[in-house]
């Protein structure tokens, strides 16, 4: 069987800087893959390639058949590859609620929205209790559990994360970890995370990101445990 995600040999980068050189991994139906690697070394210019913000150079990008070289963001978010989008541009005026249900725009996530938004506000009381608050004006951790429920609202078959914990007080990252452990276990994730327990937590394999290439992939059978991760980020490997 094909990979559900398969990237192969990808160039890709800014104008003149190229970031990924030569980048290829999969990801098989069904498994979490979590990312991580030093800072700057293309995690997240990745991450825009598979969501059809960036073109790659060169090299080939296929989710569940589709071409993503091809594809624009909304037609990838469609097919069920959907990235929690980071930045502002989700918190707008609109309520918590309103922001959940537009989030759903998609025919098939349309049609389970009532019921996917109960789950989303189970697996967030937060959210359910700020339904009518503006989104702008929630705190950072609250902001990071609406991204990641308007992404589970778009019915995801593929659902990317990057950095989902980053700057989260310790209270709040310890909720939201409960939450993406249990998302995991319903949904697949490609996820970056920089805190080592919940990365090797989320993951049944590892792909160490280096100078834009996969330095090292790590499965069930020669899974790292923590401190050889952070050796890896800190030690030879590193940047
Ligand atoms: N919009 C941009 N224009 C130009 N260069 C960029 C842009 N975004 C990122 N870069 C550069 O691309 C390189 C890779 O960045 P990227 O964000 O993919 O790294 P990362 O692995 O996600 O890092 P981090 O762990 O810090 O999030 C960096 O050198 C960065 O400065
Ligand atoms: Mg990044």
């Amino acid at each position: 069987m094909s990979p559900m995600l398969e990237v192969e040999a990808v160039t890709a980068g800014y104008g003149s800087v190229t970031v990924l050189r030569g980048l290829s991994l999969h990801v098989d139906a069904g498994e979490n893959v979590g990312l991580f690697g030093p800072n700057g070394h293309g995690k997240t210019t990745l991450l825009r390639v598979l969501s059809g913000l960036i073109r790659p150079a060169a090299g080939a990008c296929r989710f569940d058949g589709m071409d993503l070289t091809l594809a624009s963001p909304s037609e990838i978010v469609t097919r069920g590859l959907v990235q929690s989008q980071q930045g502002n541009t989700l918190f707008g005026d609109m309520g918590v609620a309103e922001t959940l249900e537009m989030a759903a725009f998609t025919k098939p996530a349309r049609a389970r929205a009532r019921v996917t938004l109960d789950h989303v506000y189970a697996l967030f009381p937060r959210l359910a209790e700020r339904g009518a608050q503006r989104a702008k004006t929630l705190s950072g951790g609250e902001r990071q559990m609406l991204s990641i429920g308007a992404a589970l609202m778009c019915a995801p078959r593929l659902l990317l994360l990057d950095e989902p914990t980053l700057g989260l007080s310790p209270k709040l990252k310890e909720e939201l970890a409960v939450a993406l452990k249990e998302i995991s276990t319903t949904v697949p994730l490609v996820v970056v995370e920089q805190d080592v327990e919940l990365l090797l937590a989320l993951s049944d394999r590892l792909y160490l990101i280096e100078h834009g290439e996969v330095a090292r992939e790590m499965g069930k059978d020669n899974s790292p445990d923590h401190q050889e991760i952070m050796e890896m980020y800190f030690g030879e490997h590193g940047a």
